[in-house]
């Protein structure tokens, strides 16, 4: 069945996020058509939903696959008053809280979250999020591009031992609508409190579920090759990485190579 707006507004407890809502068959990709609405002008908040996407965009260039018309495929278009940069490493972190919050509220499981910001289930990614800045009519704007494994129960091989989906977890389907009303409706609740500066509590909450800390990794920074521990997450959400004798800060940009990130 076709995402029903009238089933996402029955559920939606809003006051601007998800408010306009713009649903497709298919799309290149909703995040860039949040660039699209931008410029048109589409409210702060508005939702972009699609059955299905021809380039989905992953992090750092991977590309996103999806089962049509059975997963979550959404971007919300935000105009943050703070400016983009200030924003985008921290508002990252701050939406796998948010989306972790949803799934486990809407579909009863128990989510972790990995350094940035992919949801597991259980060891395996069931949600990816992916936010781009960017500038539109001489505004800063934010697409936050969520991707959920939602009723699909079969993978590509090369990632089946990776990924999972909320059906495969739970052993049953669920109401595409019902979970993105609540992502909204978190989304929301946290992007209200990180626009106060309220990211302590948030990021309290963001380590509590993040399983990377106290893994260890491979990296190369400044064309060194490094190991080390993943110690914490900085208030601006780096990694911080003790190794034999300094502490390095990795930001979401910079790649890891071996650990818990290949
Ligand atoms: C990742 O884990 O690499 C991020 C994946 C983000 C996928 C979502 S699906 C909706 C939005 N549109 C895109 O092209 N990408 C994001």
């Amino acid at each position: 069945m076709d995402i029903d707006l009238n089933i996402i507004s029955f559920f939606l407890k809003t006051k601007f996020i998800g408010k306009n809502v713009i649903i497709f068959d298919e799309v290149d990709s909703t995040n860039t058509q949040a660039r699209i609405a931008a410029e048109r002008g589409e409210v702060n908040g508005t939702a972009l939903i699609s059955e299905n996407q021809t380039a989905g965009r992953g992090r750092q260039g991977h590309s996103w696959d999806s089962h049509r018309g059975k997963d979550i495929l959404m971007s919300v278009l935000l105009y943050p008053k703070g400016g983009k940069n200030h924003f985008l490493s921290t508002i990252t972190l701050a939406v796998g809280v948010a989306v972790g919050r949803a799934l486990e509220q809407a579909a009863k499981i128990q989510t972790d979250l990995k350094w940035p910001n992919d949801i597991l289930v259980k060891g395996k990614k069931i949600c990816g999020i992916l936010c781009e800045g960017f500038t539109r009519n001489n505004n800063d704007c934010i697409a936050i591009g969520i991707g959920v494994n939602v009723n699909g129960r079969s993978f590509p091989k090369s990632i089946s031992d990776k990924a999972t989906s909320l059906s495969l977890a739970k052993g049953e389907n669920f109401i595409r609508e019902e979970i993105i009303s609540q992502i909204l409706n978190e989304l929301e609740v946290v992007y209200s409190e990180f626009c106060l500066g309220k990211l302590d509590e948030i990021m309290k909450e963001y380590r509590s579920k993040c399983i990377s800390i106290g893994k260890s990794v491979e990296f190369i920074k400044d064309n060194h090759k490094f190991m080390g521990i993943i110690e914490d997450i900085s208030l601006n959400g780096e990694l911080i990485i003790r190794t034999n004798d300094q502490k390095i800060r990795l930001n979401s940009l910079d790649k890891i190579n071996q650990g818990i990130y290949n």
